[in-house]
């Protein structure tokens, strides 16, 4: 495949998500004018992915375990990574509030585009470390895009020698209660 052309989220990339669900739309005020989606997290467990849609594009929301935050920092890992700091990425595609170790405004929760940033393909989630489908067994848990085969970690941070060197994308989000997340929205720092 020609890796200039952009894979459309087409059905068959959805296809590869678990579990798609569509957060609730803001029905009234300033953010259901800008489209943002309200999801309430709270019955999300430790080390679950949701799958949820925002602006027809589907979006990961990760809770991650204290284990997976202690792997986020692991020197083999960060060593492996094409911009463990969010420092190439260019301004706007990931909001300063997630421009830190664990790309997220709260640590435990990460929420990421689940969209491929080399040609837009959906990325498979490969959440548990160590052997994988198609994944070496010094695997950290992370994503794996099918398409051309880059790889992300568990902070949407892409491995090194990939079609890409871009992270996955941070939406703009923020949180209305501790366990409810807007995305498409910027607010305070939850
Ligand atoms: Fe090419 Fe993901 S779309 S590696």
């Amino acid at each position: 495949m020609n890796p200039s052309r952009r894979c459309l989220i087409t059905a068959a990339c959805l296809g590869t998500c678990p579990a798609m669900a569509r957060g609730e739309p803001l029905a009234a005020g300033e953010a259901g004018r800008e489209g943002a989606v309200e999801i309430d997290v709270s019955a999300l467990a430790e080390g679950e992915l949701r799958v949820t849609q925002w602006k027809s594009q589907p979006v990961w929301i990760l809770r991650r375990s204290p284990q997976m935050l202690e792997q986020l920092q692991a020197p083999d890992l960060l060593s492996r990574l094409a911009d463990p700091a969010s420092a190439l990425e260019p301004e706007g595609r990931t909001p300063a509030y997630a421009r830190n170790a664990h790309r997220s405004i709260k640590p435990e929760f990460f929420v990421g585009l689940a969209v491929c940033p080399h040609a837009g393909c959906v990325p498979v989630a490969r959440l548990k470390p160590g052997p994988n489908p198609g994944r070496p067994d010094n695997w950290p848990g992370g994503f794996a895009c099918q398409c051309h085969f880059a790889t992300f970690d568990l902070a949407g941070r892409v491995f090194r020698d990939k079609p890409t060197d871009r992270n996955i994308e941070v939406p703009r989000h923020t949180y209305l209660a501790p366990t409810t997340i807007v995305i498409g929205r910027d607010g305070n720092a939850g």
